[in-house]
């Protein structure tokens, strides 16, 4: 039997992606007309023999709720959400819900982080991992970056011939290996032998350092990459199954923008019923749709006049309105939002409940991995550069901001509830 864990964060991780994470938890930013780790969660439910998801962060156990039992309800396989009382780190939860984790004895578990987006190569992992069956407490997913990118990410060294991982640093400040850390991996039970030595030497510490400045907590806070990857890295027990699936991160919007055109392009080949068709015709009992170019999702809820056009990698999630004449392309309108006659939407998120008038241009700036360059990433900029300045990105409009009639937003990022007067360009608007 097996399980698998996703790790989620809390409210204090997902920065990058603010605003869109101001009024959602960022895991159920919807991408590709699911939320975020709703893809996991089908990536999961694909393995032979998995019973249960556990889903692991420290955002209120509230705010997981309903999704959680509409997964239980869509899915039917257990899942459930475990609140961590504080960041315990990517190890510390897994440590901390080990009965959870442990009950109804699984022989192993993976664990994915939240935070990233792929066509996820779940099976072939769990094939792999057999194989090494007794040998392999850990098996880390490994992509290709480039030289530059990947001390970003935690890097390998692996042996070619037997797979194992002989030396593992987390974000490098020099160059290490081009085979990165993807976040997904695949652990025998026994991993909490090791989980509960680092515990342990953790809360000697504590004891010894009394009066010290620890104040405790931070004694059951573990990470997986530098507290068990990196010392177990050489002994023999860490693995890794190199995947050239598409893989990414999912740290900023404009990112959200790309895993949504990768996710719409998976659905080609097991999902095609989730991509709308512009070529439904009045015999067909339904009636003709908008022009549609490319990968696109419609939700059903969502009103899309015909003479709209929508395309490539657009996904207009539920109860939006898209009015005549209207051109999106490279965007997620999210629910309820408004975009009215002949406007256009490009490279942008427009955020729930907002409303873009007529006549207006809504334009961001696509930021793709370098094409030119074999293995690239996406750049996961911060919103400044070093100078201060904006960094170009896509648009983003925050929940319930007001785009008047016949105005230009240009590389802008709009806050929550705000009603806008003008055009704007390359600029934050708070
Ligand atoms: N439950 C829980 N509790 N989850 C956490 C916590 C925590 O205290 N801290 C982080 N996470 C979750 C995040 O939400 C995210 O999904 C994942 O764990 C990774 O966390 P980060 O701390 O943001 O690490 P990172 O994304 O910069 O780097 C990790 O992922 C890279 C691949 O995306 C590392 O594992 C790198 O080695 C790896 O290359
Ligand atoms: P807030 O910070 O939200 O108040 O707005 P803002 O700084 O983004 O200003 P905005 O772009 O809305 O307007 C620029 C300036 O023009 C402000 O000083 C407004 O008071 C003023 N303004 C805006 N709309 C009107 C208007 O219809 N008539 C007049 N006379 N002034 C206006």
């Amino acid at each position: 039997m097996l399980k698998a864990v996703i790790l989620i964060g809390g409210p204090l991780k997902g920065t990058r992606f603010r605003p869109l994470s101001l009024d959602i938890p960022k895991p159920l930013f919807p991408v590709a007309g699911l939320p975020m780790i709703q893809h996991h969660i089908e990536a999961c439910v694909k393995i032979p023999n998995l019973k249960e998801i556990l889903v692991l962060g420290y955002y209120p156990a509230s705010e997981l709720a309903q999704f959680v039992t509409d997964m239980v309800n869509e899915y039917k396989v257990n899942i459930r959400y475990l609140q961590e009382f504080t960041a315990l780190g990517t190890a510390g939860g897994l440590y901390h819900f080990r009965d959870q984790i442990r009950s109804g004895n699984p022989e192993a578990f993976f664990v994915l982080n939240g935070d990233v987006c792929a066509d996820f190569p779940l099976v072939e992992m769990l094939d792999f991992h057999k194989e090494k069956k007794g040998s392999s407490l850990v098996t880390i997913m490994t992509t290709e970056a480039t030289r530059q990118q990947s001390m970003h990410y935690g890097c390998i060294v692996q042996d070619r011939d037997t797979s194992e991982v002989t030396h593992y640093v987390e974000k490098p400040s020099t160059f290490v290996s081009t085979l990165i850390n993807c976040g997904v991996y695949i652990c025998s039970i026994e991993i909490f032998q090791t989980f509960a030595a680092v515990f342990n030497m953790r809360q000697q510490e504590y004891y010894n350092d009394a009066g010290g400045n620890g104040n405790g907590k931070e004694a059951a806070v573990i990470y997986l990459e530098t507290d068990v990857l990196m010392p177990l890295a050489g002994t023999g027990c860490v693995f890794a199954l190199q995947t050239s699936n598409w893989w990414s991160q999912l740290k900023t919007a404009g990112s959200a923008i790309y895993a949504n055109r990768h996710y719409l392009a998976l659905y080609h080949s097991w999902h095609t019923d989730r991509l709308a068709r512009g070529d439904l015709t009045a015999e067909e009992g339904k009636e003709k749709s908008c022009n549609i170019i490319g990968d696109v999702y419609i939700h059903p809820t969502a009103t899309v006049h015909n003479t709209a056009t929508l395309g490539p990698n657009v996904s207009i999630e539920a109860g939006a309105v898209i009015g005549p004449g209207v051109r999106v392309r490279e965007s997620i309108v999210l629910s309820g939002a408004i975009v009215s006659d002949h406007s256009l939407v490009l490279h942008s998120i427009v955020g729930r409940g907002s409303h873009v008038g007529q006549w207006a241009r809504v334009e961001g700036t696509p930021c793709d991995p370098n094409p030119n360059k074999p293995f690239a990433k996406m750049e996961n900029p911060s919103l400044f550069n070093s100078d201060g300045r904006l960094n170009p990105s896509i648009t983003i409009l925050g929940c319930n901001v007001t785009v008047p009639s016949e105005v230009i937003l240009l590389n802008s990022i709009v806050l929550p509830h705000k009603e806008l007067t003008r055009s704007f360009k390359n600029e934050i608007i708070l």
